[in-house]
């Protein structure tokens, strides 16, 4: 009757842990959406190769997912055109899941768990972004001080601050406009 009581308790704190636990990383996330880049909202895979053929990546060239997610847009970067791609993910628990992709899935490319605003971009040939009109005119200002002459910046959905883009492609069904610009 002891031992009953004593496992009920056990079972009782593992759950309050539990929930404790999903609590904080669910106030983690929160917390990035209101004051971050913007929430977790996955680019549909159709409209993920679509950016990628724009993007027109050479082989060896570096990428980075300034908020990879789940790292989609990286894995079909090196998978398909060779790039050597990094993807930056600011929320723990978006984090956590590029991990189950890579690991489980076997995703290619490797996600930091990282604020981009504090790693250099200034090696990269090309930045992909899907994040809010509001962040990108923030990111604006990193984006110009650090970006190498040529590279390119690719935006799914959203334009960036007041920087004219060399090329707009048009919303097409289901994917969004796509906006790529040439330092
Ligand atoms: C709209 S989602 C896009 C995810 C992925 N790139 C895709 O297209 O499927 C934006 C992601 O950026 C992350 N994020 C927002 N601000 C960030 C920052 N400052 N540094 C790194 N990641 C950030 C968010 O946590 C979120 O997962």
């Amino acid at each position: 009757m002891k031992l009953l009581k004593l496992s009920h308790m056990a079972l009782g704190i593992i759950v309050i842990i539990i929930v404790i636990g999903v609590i904080i990383f669910l106030s983690i996330s929160f917390y990035i959406t209101m004051f971050g880049g913007g929430p977790f909202v996955p680019t549909p895979m159709k409209a993920v190769h679509e950016v990628l053929k724009h993007a027109k990546i050479k082989k060896g060239e570096k990428v980075y997912d300034i908020g990879a997610g789940d790292g989609r847009f990286i894995h079909f970067a090196e998978k398909d055109y060779k790039a050597k791609a990094i993807g930056f993910e600011i929320d723990p628990f978006v984090y956590f899941i590029s991990k189950i992709r890579k690991y489980i899935w076997g995703w290619k490319g490797n996600v930091l768990r990282a604020n981009f605003l504090k790693k250099s971009i200034k090696d990269a040939d090309l930045i992909i972004c899907y994040m809010l009109p509001r962040s990108l005119a923030k990111f604006q200002i990193k984006f110009e001080k650090e970006l190498k002459k040529g590279s390119r910046i690719v935006s799914y959905a959203f334009h960036i601050g007041t920087m004219k883009p060399k090329k707009v492609i048009p919303k097409n069904g289901g994917i969004s406009q796509i906006f790529i610009y040439q330092l």
